[in-house]
């Protein structure tokens, strides 16, 4: 283990032995009591050993964790804005006793560091939400992790690295620290501005960095964040092809593209001064912080959380501490009359101002509608559009939901055979009763197997639907509850259409196709929906059909007539 200076960022730590060492320790840690990383600790572990997160050793212990949160040091008086910790079962904490040592695993079981447990408590995360992300609103992404995901036990202590995580992508881009540190030397790059992001780039963002190269005179390095980043950003694959292609738009060998395994919390003016440091330690003389740096979004109000120019103040204000300088950027706007970008607090009232959100380029992906030259490189939108293709090449799944004998089959049936008539995409029919005798054939109609029986047919339609096919469920589902699980399980990967058959129960007991009301009246067959057992209306469906006066033809017409609506199919 040891610690070596560099011309940039002053000490970084390397919490690795060396490989003999590693070997000796690894054999050792067989015998000690085991705890398996979660994908959050995976990414603090490996900044925490390759140094990104020094001046820490480990996982902060008590007194620097409370120093954190209330004062945004460590008890040595040390700048350091984020609790590091590990967080724990009870289970697991009542095991250990300080002094212990744990081996720390990663999914597959490969034991990558141990631990010398310090402090084990269990903290009050209302004050660490408030104190840390000044609020306990559980919209922000990191207030949610913390009461919902994140242990309730932290153990703190020292750690001893013995092997780093493996990453099988983009390996031509993954540098610790110390070999960025050695590439800038190498390169005789003395100045380095990073530019920290966790989206794909277009212009504004090639613009800023470009331009903040130019103002400090320094080389730049392209530093995104590969670890975890805001639920529903795009994934890292996608923008890393991304950040590939924008290279060129750069003069030649000034700018360099490094990947961070950071796993962010979204924190705004902290999260902002954490980027500094860890900047810092990679050896960068500047960091770029625009509007909004690492904002999380909307509060439960519809208010933002943090003001859009809060992380520069707060780096402002530490200046003189921190080893990193920050280049500020106003809102980045495209002038049209001008045709280039420029800060907005420049644009004056005859400027033509042009801005396309998050939201807006969304939508324009989703439905296959142009994005601007102005806004973005053709080869970025191209990746994107590989990714989110618009809606009619998505796959998508058709929900019917309702009693037994609803109309649900025929229906699902009817809308098959149109959807292969218009043809382009492979079709699953997955309907109640294939279902029960394919992938359920062990299932009874309790509700833990009906929601079991639900939720498998949920997996698969979300498969297929991802590799851009149709499923057609036509399950009853009568739970709100797994409905809802259904679609959160779809909806990320394609489309989810929901459709209540809303036959009422009288007409299917009257209909009594199969004869099982008349079973369930008798009382041979237990737990009917409709009559034994409840059926919960869907609230808000994409459509509701009454199959009364509507032939299966006509309703498996208006079906299609909704997808097309919707972009489904064109
Ligand atoms: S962040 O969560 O990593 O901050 P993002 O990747 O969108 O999100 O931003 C990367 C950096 O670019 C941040 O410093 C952010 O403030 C800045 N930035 C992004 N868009 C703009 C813009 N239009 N104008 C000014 N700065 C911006």
């Amino acid at each position: 283990m040891g610690a070596f200076k560099e011309p940039h960022g002053g000490e970084l730590k390397n919490l690795y032995l060396n490989e003999a060492a590693a070997e000796a320790e690894k054999q050792a840690a067989r015998d000690y009591v085991s705890w398996d990383l979660t994908e959050r600790q995976l990414c603090d572990i490996e900044l925490l050993l390759n140094g990104a997160f020094s001046p820490l050793e480990g996982f902060l212990n008590r007194a620097d964790y409370d120093a954190v949160v209330s004062s945004m040091r460590l008890t040595s008086g040390v700048l350091w804005p984020m609790p590091v910790t590990l967080d724990v079962s009870e289970d697991f904490a009542g095991k250990l006793q300080p002094g212990d040592k744990v081996a720390l695993r990663d999914l597959e079981g490969v034991i990558l560091a141990t631990l010398e447990v310090g402090d084990i408590w269990s903290p009050d995360k209302a004050r660490e939400a408030e104190g840390v992300f000044g609020t306990t609103d559980e919209k922000h992404p990191a207030v949610h992790f913390l009461n919902n995901i994140a242990g309730p036990v932290y153990v703190g202590g020292r750690l001893t690295g013995i092997e780093a995580p493996t990453h099988y992508d983009f390996k031509h881009l993954r540098e610790s620290p110390a070999e960025v540190r050695t590439r800038f030397k190498k390169l005789g790059w003395r100045k380095v501005v990073a530019f920290q992001t966790r989206n794909p780039m277009h212009r504004a963002h090639q613009e800023i960095s470009h331009r903040a190269a130019r103002e400090v005179e320094a080389n730049l390095l392209i530093h995104p964040v590969v670890g975890m980043t805001k639920p529903g950003d795009v994934d890292h694959y996608t923008r890393v092809r991304c950040y590939e292609h924008i290279l060129k738009y750069y003069p030649e060998q000034t700018t360099s593209l490094s990947l961070l395994p950071l796993a962010m919390r979204m924190g705004g003016p902290r999260e902002a001064l954490w980027h500094a440091i860890i900047r810092k330690n990679y050896g960068c003389t500047h960091i770029i912080i625009g509007r909004d740096h690492a904002g999380p979004g909307k509060d439960s109000k519809g208010e933002d959380f943090y003001g859009p120019y809060d992380a520069q103040e707060l780096l402002k204000a530490h200046a003189d501490e921190l080893d990193i300088s920050m280049v500020p950027f106003r809102m980045m706007v495209f002038a049209e009359n001008k045709a280039q970008y420029i800060p907005i607090d420049e644009a004056t009232d005859a400027d033509q101002v042009l801005n396309i959100s998050g939201t807006e380029l969304r939508r324009r992906l989703q439905e296959g509608l142009e994005i601007p030259e102005w806004f973005s490189f053709p080869d970025v939108v191209t990746e994107l559009r590989r990714t989110h293709p618009p809606r009619h090449k998505q796959g998508f799944t058709v929900f019917f939901t309702g009693l037994s004998g609803s109309g649900k089959s025929t229906i699902a049936n009817a809308l098959m055979s149109k959807l292969m008539e218009i043809g382009g995409r492979q079709i699953t029919l997955l309907d109640g009763d294939i279902v029960r005798k394919n992938l359920s054939s062990e299932l009874g109609f309790s509700k833990e197997h009906r929601d079991l029986n639900i939720q498998r047919i949920g997996f698969v339609a979300s498969e297929i639907t991802k590799n851009g096919g149709i499923a057609i469920c036509a399950p009853i589902a009568p739970y709100t509850s797994t409905r809802r699980y259904v679609r959160d399980l779809i909806e990320p990967v394609g489309g989810f259409i929901e459709i209540h058959v809303s036959t009422p129960l009288e007409i299917c007991e009257e209909r009594d196709r199969k004869g099982l009301y008349a079973l369930a009246r008798a009382g041979k067959i237990k737990e009917f929906t409709g009559i034994s057992d409840p059926y919960e209306t869907p609230e808000n469906p994409e459509m509701a059909i009454d199959t009364i006066g509507i032939s299966p033809d006509l309703a498996a017409h208006r079906i299609l007539v909704k997808l097309e609506s919707m972009g489904f199919i064109k």
